[in-house]
């Protein structure tokens, strides 16, 4: 369906491949982080003080021997905390500092105030904290859910009556898939800096993709006001959702001692602090039955989603939402049973990565899908198509809501199997893998599909609003704050482009400001891909309506009615007569007409009952597909990506080029997470793998050999989105399934009796273990 544009009609940026507007400054190393802002002299430095024990009661805290060192000043404790030590994004259930007892190795029990970090650092690891271990801890997802140990009640989705269609159901099938977590090994780690000011007021600076929550934290921790604490942040070296709750603690421990000291501090945690004490992406087991005919054509699905919440909530909540809203992909299921249990365990407390629960509902599906197709003997494709959704199928999901574009299914996957002759790779891996078993080789490979559906939008729908406050000089120059924060997505430079087109001005008259909580209040985090959806529109609110007063003082200076006013390349044309830009901003100045304004937007159409998880959570859904090819070695056990083919539908795409540059690094995040990046825990609860020497994330030669990557095209989003666009941040995360497909089916091409049980990450452990078992 092709839509007319909204409102914006002299495009000029929007649509176009402007650069990043820090890509320069930050290859130059000139971009400021928050470690590179100077502070002032008389900064102190902190270090935590972190738990060596899994769970048990806090006896005694020996603090002498590390304040015995020359500049180290004080160590607090949740005892030195002037208000509540209650933060937590959504349940008030986490302190920033432990107080009696202790829940998890790695958590932060007290932090050292001293005169540099180094020093800080060398006293944190003095402090001798006394535990008595009074209880056993839990670890497992099994014993978790056993013992009735979790965050929040269990939450059920259900539609039909699943049990019964699968007792019907000529086949069935049952499993248990060990999906991983995964560090979000930002390269700036987590970090803040707190100035105090005049009358008790803050300034905190900090790494944070949320800074009104670090500004509510700090309020809390400190009890006072929200409105004496500045939130800031220009921006982050990375976030991938490990800042969107997890720096407000850093925040607040910061805030806390410069409360204490009525001094400048600055938190830094060390890679090794940042990946012991903040949470990750959620490991999920997932255990299902599926009962399905004899074309593939599932007909009742159960299933038991069982995610590692850690010691307190964080998101867990809505992370197992978006696991639960994502099991059905494309599919159009209409008996369906699923229970979600956020396991409370004695490890960290794990929160948003993008894709945000998505990933695990996806990839659970995706697997029964194969597992269908490996039962029958028929292509993945097949058993796909014959439950997608489409008006044929339905196109209801579970919970409610209609997939209004589901034509997108056939469209993205027909550009994705030209883009990489899927037809002439698939007969090549058939050639290649009967040659080497005649040889003899070890060598097999695998090609495999995956088709995404994502919806968009918080599925807390009170976060979907955004605000934005733009302010015209008399010289023309403009300056633009939003609520959204600058991660390296390219979210600012969108937002710019937005306000160049509505005044019809060069993108490079627009400064743009660091994110504060003093300028734009009362915002969300920039998390679930909807930063550009909707700071975009409170921009170009905001822009809207200072164009419409600049607009009413050309008519008037000119005498035309206000429908003749145009803006046009920099120049504002009132039938005859032209001014520039620059001119009708000081006219309007000196008419004493307003030249600032603050714009918001709250997302329409969205609603959600969490109870009986019914509802529309999002506004509207992005697909993609993508196609890979693996080759691995049965006899090590490793695998190499030769090449993966991706559509991704962007709507009408901002800027072509930032969102590319989203989808490569997402799908490379999400072969990360399926292939190289394990978490290992020993048996006392404790991380093993805190660095990049046993912490593996994909590195240059863990590229695909061939990576190509298209926008689907002609594909406006049929909601009114800012320029018809679609979000893209995390949705070509999951198109990385299709590589842990392909390597599911290059075990398969060796075994050949269609039993593939697959762990993910598929580390070359994983992959002898499914070759052999
Ligand atoms: N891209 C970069 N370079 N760095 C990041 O931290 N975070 C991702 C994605 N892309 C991230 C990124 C996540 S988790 C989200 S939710 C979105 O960006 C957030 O930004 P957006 O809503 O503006 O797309
Ligand atoms: N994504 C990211 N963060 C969130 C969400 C979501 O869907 N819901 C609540 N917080
Ligand atoms: Mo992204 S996980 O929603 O910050």
């Amino acid at each position: 369906m092709l839509v007319k544009m909204n409102e914006i009609s002299t495009l000029t940026s929007l649509g176009r491949s402007i650069n990043h507007d820090s890509s320069l400054r930050q290859t130059t190393g000139e971009a400021k982080y928050i470690d590179d802002i100077t502070t002032p002299k008389n900064t102190l430095h902190l270090a935590l003080v972190l738990s060596s024990s899994a769970c048990g009661k806090i006896t005694k805290i020996e603090k002498s021997a590390a304040l015995s060192i020359t500049g180290v000043h004080h160590i607090l404790t949740y005892d030195d905390i002037p208000g509540e030590n209650k933060i937590g994004p959504i349940i008030k259930d986490e302190p920033a500092l432990a107080e009696r007892r202790v829940q998890y190795i790695g958590q932060p029990i007290a932090v050292v105030i001293a005169d540099t970090h180094n020093l800080a650092q060398k006293a944190a690891k003095l402090v001798k904290v006394l535990i008595n271990d009074d209880e056993a801890p839990i670890f497992e997802l099994n014993e978790s859910v056993a013992k009735n140990s979790l965050v929040m009640p269990k939450m059920i989705l259900k539609k039909g009556n699943a049990e019964d269609k699968f007792e019907l159901s000529k086949y069935k099938l049952n499993g248990e898939i060990n999906i991983g977590g995964q560090d979000h090994f930002y390269l700036e780690g987590q970090i803040s800096l707190a100035i105090p000011e005049e009358e008790d007021q803050l300034t905190i600076w900090s790494s944070t993709q949320h800074p009104t929550e670090v500004q509510h934290c700090v309020s809390t921790i400190l009890g006072i006001p929200q409105s004496k604490i500045t939130s800031k942040v220009r921006r982050l070296g990375g976030g991938f959702g490990g800042k969107e709750s997890q720096a407000s603690i850093i925040a607040s421990i910061t805030a806390l001692c410069s409360w204490f000291t009525r001094k400048p501090t600055k938190l830094r945690l060390t890679r090794k602090d940042d990946m012991l004490a903040t949470g990750k992406r959620h490991d999920f087991k997932s255990i299902y039955k599926v009962g399905f005919n004899s074309n593939g054509k599932i007909e009742g699905l159960i299933v038991d989603l069982l995610s590692r919440a850690g010691n307190v909530a964080d998101l867990s909540g809505p992370v197992m939402t978006r696991a639960m809203t994502h099991i059905d992909n494309c599919y159009s299921l209409k008996n369906i049973l699923i229970n979600g249990f956020c396991c409370k365990t004695n490890t960290v407390s794990n929160t948003a990565f993008r894709g945000f629960g998505g990933p695990q509902g996806i990839i659970t599906i995706e697997t029964i899908i194969d597992e269908i197709a490996r039962k029958l003997g028929k292509p993945i494709e097949e058993i796909r198509d014959i439950n997608s959704y489409s008006i044929k199928n339905g196109l209801k999901t579970p919970y409610g809501q209609t997939v209004l574009d589901s034509q997108r299914y056939g469209e993205i996957w027909d550009e994705v199997t030209s883009l990489s002759e899927y037809n002439k790779r698939k007969n090549d891996v058939k050639l290649f893998n009967n040659k080497q078993e005649k040889i003899g080789s070890p060598l097999r490979k695998g090609i495999s599909s995956t088709l995404i559906k994502f919806g968009i939008s918080f599925n807390k729908t009170e976060l979907n609003q955004a605000g934005a406050l733009v302010h015209v000089y008399t010289d023309g120059s403009i300056r633009l704050g939003h609520g959204g924060t600058e991660m390296g997505q390219g979210l600012f430079v969108k937002v710019a482009q937005v306000v160049a087109d509505i005044f019809s001005v060069k993108i490079d008259r627009i400064e743009l400001a660091p994110t504060t909580t003093s300028e734009v209040p009362n915002t969300s985090a920039t998390a679930a891909s909807s930063g550009s959806d909707i700071n975009g529109m409170a921009a170009y609110d905001a822009a809207t309506k200072i164009k419409k007063r600049m607009s009413k003082v050309a008519a008037d200076h000119f005498e035309v009615p206000i429908n003749e006013v145009k803006f046009e390349d920099e120049l504002i044309k009132c039938r005859n007569k032209t001014i520039t830009f620059t001119e009708l901003a000081q006219l309007t100045w000196s008419k004493r007409v307003s030249l600032s304004s603050t714009g918001f937007y709250r997302t329409p159409k969205i609603h959600w009952d969490q109870s009986t998880m019914k509802g529309k959570p999002f506004f509207y859904f992005t697909w993609g597909a993508s196609i890979s090819e693996v080759v691995i070695d049965t006899f090590t056990g490793e695998s190499n990506v030769l090449s993966s083919s991706i559509v991704q539908d962007c709507g009408s795409s901002m800027n072509p080029k930032i969102d590319i540059g989203q989808i490569e690094g997402a799908f490379i995040q999400g072969l990360g997470w399926l292939t190289c990046e394990e978490l290992y825990w020993n048996n006392k609860g404790r991380l093993m793998t805190t660095g990049p020497s046993t912490y593996k994330i994909p590195g240059s030669r863990d590229m695909p050999n061939s990576l190509k990557v298209k926008l689907l095209e002609n594909s406006p989003n049929i909601e009114k989105t800012i320029f018809r666009s679609k979000a893209v941040g995390e949705p070509p995360l999951m198109l990385a399934i299709s590589v842990w497909l392909a390597i599911r089916d290059a075990v398969n091409n060796y075994r050949k009796d269609g039993l593939v049980k697959l762990n993910a990450p598929a580390t070359p452990e994983e992959i002898l273990k499914a070759i052999n078992f």
